[in-house]
């Protein structure tokens, strides 16, 4: 099916509006490909009458599979592996601290409480991994005065599609292949008869799933002691990143973290952060003068 310049234009302009994502236009193929076959699927004859439908229309669930259709979500566990280290060798020890200083103030232990955000968590293997790495930590430190409901994981992300996997919490052989050392797989995942490997209950019930866009405000979340962006900021243009890392910076406590993906970074965007490099990792912290 032929994509017109201007089926292009129309498409492209559609996307960045709906969720931030920029489509150049050597990628003209990410349109055609992918959304060819929900232009088929709804009895359309050209991409033109496809975008008049989508542009007229109130059909959310079509909108919902424009996104899941257009988005990336490539990941796997422990991806890049270092910062996930740096996560358990030098934030970890820092934000048990925080918990219980925290404590020491606020005798409830909701007001202690340290929130982690992974705000584009695709089908879950990020925040799952946070998870089964403060599980290791409590236990193989036998931490005092810290236990596992100290902690709160919010995963978000705007694909539908992506969201019930993660929420289903079940991974196909592939993907436990990749990246998932066979000592968390052993301790952490069942493998069922469906073949997928199911991840423990309790690792699970540490991660509240959310749909969230960040094209949108998103302050209302609240407060978080550290914030995983990692491998979505790349697909939006200066000005939506720089929205994003206001918001972020509003919502980080002056103590906390912030990790981006290896190929992103604030620099050139804002100066609210500043960077930290730990191994090879580099992460950011406010900069508050
Ligand atoms: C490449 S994946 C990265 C997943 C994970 N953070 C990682 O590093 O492995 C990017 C994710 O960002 C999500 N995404 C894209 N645009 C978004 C938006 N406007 N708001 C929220 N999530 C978005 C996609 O659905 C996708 O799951």
């Amino acid at each position: 099916m032929e994509l017109t310049a201007q089926d292009f234009a129309n498409l492209s302009q559609y996307v960045y509006k709906k969720c931030g994502i920029v489509v150049k236009n050597e990628k003209t193929y990410l349109i055609q490909q992918r959304l060819a076959p929900i232009v088929k699927a709804e009895g359309c004859d050209s991409f033109g009458e496809f975008y008049l439908k989508l542009s007229k229309g109130h059909n959310n669930n079509l909108h919902d599979q424009v996104i899941v259709a257009i988005t990336t979500n490539e990941t796997s566990f422990f991806r890049d592996n270092h910062p996930f280290e740096t996560f358990k060798k030098d934030v970890l020890p820092q934000v048990e601290k925080v918990i219980l200083e925290r404590k020491s103030r606020v005798p409830q232990r909701k007001g202690a409480k340290v929130r982690l955000w992974c705000a584009a968590s695709s089908t879950g293997q990020e925040p799952y991994c946070i998870a089964m790495i403060i599980y290791e930590y409590l236990q193989t430190a036998k931490r005092k005065g810290i236990a596992v409901d100290d902690f709160e994981i919010l995963a978000t992300d705007i694909s539908s599609k992506v969201l019930a996997q993660a929420i289903a919490g079940e991974f196909n052989e592939y993907e436990v292949l990749r990246g998932l050392p066979a000592v968390y797989k052993n301790k952490y995942f069942t493998k069922c008869s469906n073949g997928l490997w199911e991840i423990d209950q309790k690792i699970r019930d540490l991660v509240e799933f959310k749909r969230l866009n960040l094209m949108e405000r998103f302050t209302m979340l609240g407060g978080f002691d550290v914030i995983f962006c990692r491998n979505v900021l790349i697909y939006f243009d200066d000005d939506a990143k720089r929205k994003i890392l206001d918001q972020f910076f509003s919502m980080i406590s002056d103590d906390g973290y912030l990790f981006l993906g290896a190929t992103e970074s604030v620099y050139g965007l804002t100066d609210k952060f500043k960077s930290v490099r730990t191994n090879s990792t580099i992460l950011y912290k406010k900069n508050i003068k």
